[in-house]
């Protein structure tokens, strides 16, 4: 409804994206937008980039849109740009990316490597997919990145209430150039013939009445809390060799194994313990599966965590120990000794 993509560019403009409200679609949830995208920019067959660790409904739809997903590789902030320069030059429909508190790694793109990433984009003539599922997150009060989107009028960019306000209002939306307007709000009506009115209304009145950010006050400290509670578990219990990095934002913490422990095993060992995680695994786009565990603190109250982080660490220094007490049982010619 109008009222809404009023609103939706109201708060974007707050937080520096200027967009006009024509060119935004409400979606039931930011992964309708993504589905919209995906299923406008690539057919069966054609190839479309991701970072080689990326979040696993992006995966699915895209293998359910029959996309040759290629992985780009990342160094510890983001996406290789030597990397890309040679992918690139293969064509691709699209680049789909999380610049902000990256899904699983947690990683945040610094301003240069942003607009590298732009000038990737013209050059190599590949759109690119910025979701920030993560906006408002910012644990630290530093301040939000520039938006991709803020950089280029060229960037498809999607946002979403969930994680910000509430998952279960299931409502997102999509900034798009405005030549790519009129077939996307032709494929959204095909799809569903638009998200429900009722609860657009609900939440452009939530947002005019300034109760976003009221929110946000509330929640941020919360999130900081729990936030601080892991880290503090992990920095005393998690054996050495795990690395992980601080969430300045967002609302995860990425533990990046040594590449010999399978990620598959810390899932296992862990849930045998009653806490689950999500094994690297799941976010791997190609062969080459980065090793390592994603915790989110959001959905649990501090004791949990504490609780559930401790049982992780357990489990993760006993899949260690099993594995180095197997090597060393390995007849020498094996171990390499
Ligand atoms: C990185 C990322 N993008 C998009 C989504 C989809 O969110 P929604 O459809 O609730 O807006 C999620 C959900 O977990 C996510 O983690």
């Amino acid at each position: 409804v109008p009222e809404l993509r009023a609103q939706i560019a109201r708060d974007l403009a707050r937080r520096n994206i200027a967009v006009d409200p024509q060119d935004i679609l409400v979606t039931t949830g930011s992964q309708q937008g993504l589905d919209l995208a995906t299923r406008l920019l690539v057919d069966p067959g054609e190839r479309f980039l991701v970072e080689q660790a990326t979040y696993a409904g992006a995966i699915n739809l895209l293998s359910a849109a029959g996309a040759q997903i290629v992985p780009v590789p990342t160094d510890e902030v983001g996406p290789d740009l030597d990397a890309l320069d040679a992918i690139g030059k293969g064509g691709a429909k699209g680049f789909y990316l999380m610049p902000s508190c990256q899904n699983p790694t947690g990683a945040t793109l610094p301003r240069e490597r942003r607009e590298a990433l732009l000038r990737w984009s013209e050059r190599s003539r590949v759109p690119l997919i910025e979701d920030d599922y993560g906006a408002d997150l910012d644990l630290e009060g530093n301040g939000e990145p520039i938006a991709l989107r803020a950089l280029s009028g060229d960037v498809l960019h999607l946002g979403s209430y969930s994680k910000r306000l509430v998952p279960a209002l299931r409502v997102g939306y999509l900034v798009a150039p405005r030549t790519l307007v009129p077939r996307l709000v032709g494929l959204k009506h095909a799809m569903d013939l638009g998200t429900s009115a009722l609860l657009q209304h609900v939440l452009a009145e939530f947002l005019d009445r300034g109760y976003l950010v009221a929110h946000l006050e509330h929640s941020l400290p919360e999130y900081r809390r729990r936030r601080d509670a892991v880290a503090e578990v992990l920095q005393h219990h998690l054996p050495q060799g795990v690395r992980w990095s601080w969430p300045h934002r967002g609302l995860l913490f990425w533990l990046e194994l040594p590449p010999e422990v399978a990620a598959e095993d810390i899932h296992e060992e862990s849930r045998k313990r009653g806490v689950l995680v999500t094994p690297g695994t799941l976010n791997s786009a190609g062969a080459t599966v980065r090793q390592g565990v994603r915790i989110t603190f959001c959905a649990e109250p501090v004791e949990r965590l504490e609780e559930g982080v401790r049982r992780l660490c357990a489990a993760t220094a006993a899949v260690m120990s099993r594995r180095s007490h197997s090597l060393s049982s390995q007849p020498s010619y094996l171990s390499g000794a």
